[in-house]
Order: structure tokens, then C-alpha cells, then sequence
């Protein structure tokens, strides 16, 4: 393992992920930075993939589509789709040494769009995530204040979503802590510490999760959780395992490929991609673990509950803290979310350098007025999924309330289509090689030839195939 010790401080240190302007802007162009070595990599990289997307996104929509056989989808595509795009997007952004949305533009002009089609990505998810790191707040918040009783109890979570205000606040709050730390630069401190929290907040998964499985009827929950019935099995079920591993390692949405354009030509990526998906999947997987039985144990084994959707994980922990009494559950209850924020902030911070970058770099703006711009349209866009549980939650449609329908849109449209299109570029325009021989650099490609097959023909066709038949079922072309 490369020597991450020893750091040139003369240059900005890419686990900082420094945007860098790279056309004409009035922006100061900095120095581009790099990560000190591969474990830098791979940490900064797994910093922006853990997230809420792990914690809160994941256990939901496990619970919404089968338990089991969501989890048997979702491991096979991210070892086979996540694997093929995550190397692909991190050799793309090595080698033009670029953001993503001129990486494409670099290798082909025609194909400018897509890296415009990803930076919209970024831009449609940070607000929405917001709301959801403002839920964090506020139950992070009612512990610190002694209120865990009230929040296990039943209506807590649907009357705060429901009032306008109080949604209004904790979302705004969780903007302006994003933005001012992004504004004054002060990132390096939250990765410093996310080096400690992180794996603090693994600890206390584990130590969660194996205190609910002692209790009566978890065993339940924990074999709807893994054993797949396939009977369950749809092509939304693939569908919404797709848009999660998407979302969950940042693909799709040129994340990585900004990431792979601070990475050393030294560095092996194909093992740095196998380390980013083990630590993203486990996580994933550990925290569906905890709230899926758990949420199995407070509905007396009624898998009913666990069409609970986004407000899962805000129903079924509370009810676990509070068996550990006003004292011991207060204190378990604010460590957890403070966590949790701490996870969601990291995350939410690299969303705003991204979309930071993407104004800079379009608009000729400086950072400093970027970020303002980032800040404020964020403010604007986050009010609407915000007040969706409220007085907008008669917009809606099928069911959907605007918050699942942005998640929708970027996660099982946009995503998809962004992923069927690199697929295709690199596969069919820039060819293979020029990706696999950007691995190569230094040493073997083991699964070069696996890479080669999934880019060229399984990828794009899957995605192709999953994305029209859902669009076919959504327009009642047949119902699936
Ligand atoms: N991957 C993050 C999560 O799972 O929560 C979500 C995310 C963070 C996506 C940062 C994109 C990003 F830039």
C-alpha cells in the first residue's frame, strides 16, 4: 500500500476535491490537486458514496420491494453494472485529467451534451437530499432536547413532515451548514474527522442491529430481508435496484469522474473500485439489516409497515431507542443522528462542489459568487419537495409525492439514461481501449475482459431494456 503519510502541502489535496475551472472562466484557476495515494482515494471516494443514499435510502426500498430479492438484485448489479461503470467513469476522468462535463467534450465534441446531461444530475438531487438531511437535523435536534419519547411516538415523523414551517427550517439549516462550510473552504476538517466518525457510526450500526435481533419476531424481519422470494421479482424491482446503485456510488451523475481526475496515474484503479463498492454495499447492507427487522418488531411482525417508504428509518429507530429507557434511549438516539448528519453533510458537501463547479465553469462566474448562486437556487428548489408532505401533498402523481417524484426522475430516469449513454460512448465512439488501456497504465486489468463485454453489450442493452419497459409500464402500455 502506497504511503499516505507523507503529503506535498504546496498542493491542494484532491480528498478536497477541488473544483477546477477548466475552460475560460474569470474564476482563479488553481492548481489541479491529486490524491496523496491510493487510500486517500479510495476514502474521499467512499466519502461521497456513503451516505443518506446507505442509511435511509436503501433499508426503504428494500422494505417497498421484497426484501430478499431486492438485495439479490442489487449485489448482482453492483458487481456487474456498478463494477463496469464505476471504472469506467474514474478511467474517464484520469485520463482527460477533467470535471465531467467537459471530459466528454475532450474526447469527442459531439458528445458535450452528456457531460451536460450529468452535471443536471447533481443540480436536481441536492435539494431534495437536503430535505432529507433536514429531517436528520430535527431528529438529531428532539434527542439533544430531550424529546426521544416523542419521537417514538406514532405521528411524530408524519406531523413534522406535514408542517410547513418546521420542514422549511430543518432544510434550511442543512443548506446554509453545507454552504458555509463549502463557502469558507473548510472541508479538510470534515474529512479529518469523518476518518473517526464514519467508521464510529458503523460501530453503532452493528451494535444496533445486533441489540434488535435479540428481540421477539426480528428473525422475521431478518428472513424477509435476505431470503429472495421470487415471486416478488419485477422489472421494478431491477429498475429500483438500478436507480439505488446509481445513486448510492454516486455514478451516472459524472461524480466519479471528477474524482478519477484527481487520481495519480500510479494508483490501481480496478482495486480501488473493488475497495469503494465493498465499503459502499456493506454499509448498505448493515443499515437495512438494523431497520428492516427492527421495523418488523414494532409492527408485531406486520410487513404491512414496511410500505412505509422515505419515513422508514425516522419510524422504526426511534421505537428501538426508546426501549433503552428516557436516559439511555436520549443518548443513543442523538449520538445516532448526529451520525447520520455527519454522513449526509459529507455527501451533500461534495453534491455542492460539484454543482459549484458546474456554474463556474458554465456561467464564468467566481467560486465565491458560484457557491451564493448554488446556495440560493437550492433554497428555491428544495422548498417544493419540502412542502410535498404538507400543503403541496395534493401534487402528486400516482401516488408519488414530489419528493419520490424528483427521486424518480433523476434516479430512474436520468441516471439510466446518462449510464446507457457512457456506455455507448466509451463502448462505440472512444472504443474500449482507450479506457482499458488508461487502466493498464500500471499493471494487469484482471477483469479487462469482462469490462470489455458489459461496456459493449450488457450494460447499455440491460439499461435500454429495463428503462423502456418501465416507461411502457408507467404509461400503461401493459401493467407489469
Ligand atoms: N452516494 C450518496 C449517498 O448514497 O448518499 C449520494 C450522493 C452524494 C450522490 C454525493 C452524489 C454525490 F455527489
Amino acid at each position: 500500500m502506497e504511503d499516505n503519510s507523507v503529503r506535498d502541502t504546496s498542493e491542494p489535496q484532491g480528498d478536497q476535491v477541488e473544483q477546477t475551472s477548466q475552460t475560460q472562466t474569470n474564476a482563479p484557476v488553481k492548481k489541479r490537486g491529486s490524491f496523496t495515494g491510493k487510500i486517500g482515494f479510495v476514502l474521499a471516494a467512499a466519502g461521497s458514496a456513503v451516505g443518506l443514499g446507505n442509511i435511509w435510502r436503501f433499508p426503504y426500498l428494500a422494505a417497498k420491494y421484497g426484501g430478499g430479492i431486492f438485495i439479490l438484485t442489487y449485489v448482482v448489479l453492483a458487481v456487474t453494472f456498478g463494477f463496469a461503470l464505476m471504472i469506467a467513469e474514474i478511467a474517464l476522468g484520469r485520463k482527460t485529467g477533467v470535471s465531467a462535463i467537459n471530459a466528454f467534450k475532450k474526447l469527442n465534441k459531439k458528445w458535450a451534451f452528456l457531460g451536460v446531461l450529468c452535471a443536471v444530475i447533481p443540480i436536481l438531487i441536492l435539494p431534495y437530499y437536503s430535505v432529507i438531511g433536514g429531517w436528520v437535523g430535527k431528529y438529531f435536534f428532539t434527542y439533544l432536547t430531550g424529546g426521544g419519547a416523542s419521537a417514538a411516538g406514532d405521528k411524530f415523523f408524519d406531523s413534522f413532515i406535514a408542517s410547513p414551517w418546521q420542514s422549511l427550517l430543518f432544510f434550511a439549516i442543512f443548506v446554509t451548514i453545507v454552504f458555509v462550510i463549502v463557502l469558507f473552504g473548510v472541508e479538510k476538517g470534515i474529512e479529518k474527522s469523518s476518518k473517526f466518525l464514519m467508521p464510529a457510526l458503523v460501530l453503532l450500526t452493528i451494535g444496533v442491529t445486533i441489540y434488535t435481533l435479540t428481540m421477539p419476531d426480528s428473525w422475521e424481519g431478518v428472513k424477509y430481508y435476505l431470503l429472495p422470494d421470487f415471486k416478488k421479482f419485477s422489472v421494478k424491482t431491477v429498475l429500483g435496484a438500478l436507480g439505488q446503485l446509481f445513486y448510492s456510488m454516486s455514478l451516472a451523475m459524472g461524480i466519479m469522474i471528477t474524482y478519477g481526475s484527481y487520481m495519480k496515474k500510479e494508483n490501481k484503479i480496478e482495486s480501488s473500485v473493488h475497495q469503494i463498492e465493498i465499503f459502499d454495499t456493506g454499509i448498505a447492507l448493515l443499515a437495512g439489516l438494523m431497520i428492516v427487522p427492527a421495523a418488523f418488531v414494532f409492527s408485531g411482525g406486520n410487513p404491512e409497515t414496511l410500505g412505509q417508504g422515505p419515513g422508514l428509518m425516522f419510524v422504526a429507530l426511534p421505537k428501538v431507542f426508546e426501549t433503552f429507557g428516557p436516559v439511555g434511549g436520549g443518548i443513543l438516539g442523538a449520538l445516532f443522528f448526529a451520525l447520520v448528519l455527519f454522513a449526509a453533510l459529507t455527501s451533500a458537501i461534495s453534491l455542492m462542489e460539484t454543482v459549484i463547479s458546474i456554474i463556474m465553469d458554465k456561467f464564468s462566474l467566481s467560486r465565491r459568487k458560484s457557491c451564493v448562486v448554488a446556495y440560493v437556487g437550492t433554497l428555491v428548489l428544495g422548498i417544493f419537495p419540502a412542502l410535498g408532505f404538507g400543503v403541496l401533498s395534493k401534487v402528486s402523481i400516482s401516488g408519488k409525492t414530489i419528493l419520490d417524484m424528483v427521486d424518480f426522475l433523476s434516479n430512474s430516469v436520468l441516471m439510466p439514461i446518462a449510464a446507457f449513454l457512457t456506455c455507448v460512448f466509451i463502448g462505440y465512439v472512444i472504443k474500449c481501449r482507450t479506457i482499458t488501456d488508461e487502466i493498464e497504465l500500471n499493471g494487469r486489468f484482471a477483469m479487462k475482459k469482462f469490462f470489455n463485454v458489459m461496456i459493449k453489450y450488457v450494460c447499455p442493452i440491460g439499461i435500454a431494456a429495463i428503462l423502456i419497459t418501465s416507461i411502457l409500464d408507467a404509461v400503461g402500455v401493459f401493467a407489469l
